[in-house]
């Protein structure tokens, strides 16, 4: 084995056994779909419009807290977190947990294989 892919091997154990990095599992789009039915009563993900939860446009390299006149909790307006696949798995897996104090009322999503789904899904739907 080399070096590299010794180190590979290595962060994939790190995802599968640590909890983080749940992005690396393959996401399907498609299931993604059916997933992201329990965040549409709460987040609309192609128009910038806020329900109970803010609007998801863009939500990939945004900063936690960004939509203007949307009224977060401290905890999220503060946390400092910028949305990427990797905070987001985390986020879902286990919101608060994650972020202590945040308002979204939310238990998160058991499986790792559905986090990656509805991240695969949010991607394509930006
Ligand atoms: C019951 C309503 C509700 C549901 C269901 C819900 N959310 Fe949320 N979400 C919220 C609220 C409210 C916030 C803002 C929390 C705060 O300010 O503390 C939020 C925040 C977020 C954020 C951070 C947004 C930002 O601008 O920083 C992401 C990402 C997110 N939710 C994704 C999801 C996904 C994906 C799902 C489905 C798996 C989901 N949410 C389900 C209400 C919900």
């Amino acid at each position: 084995m080399t070096k590299r892919s010794a180190v590979t091997a290595a962060a994939m154990l790190g995802g599968l056994f640590g909890g983080v990095g749940l992005a690396h599992a393959e996401g399907d789009p498609e299931a993604g779909a059916t997933v992201y039915r329990q965040c549409q009563a709460c987040h609309v993900l192609d128009a910038e419009q806020n329900r109970v939860g803010p609007h998801l446009v863009g939500i990939f390299g945004r900063e936690a807290g960004a939509v203007d006149g949307f009224n977060y909790s401290p905890a999220m307006a503060n946390s400092g977190i910028v949305w990427d696949d990797e905070t987001i798995a985390a986020y879902l897996a286990d919101p608060r947990g994650y972020i202590p104090g945040n308002r979204m009322a939310f238990a998160g999503l058991r499986q790792e294989q559905q986090i990656a789904d509805v991240i695969a899904y949010m991607r394509e739907a930006q």
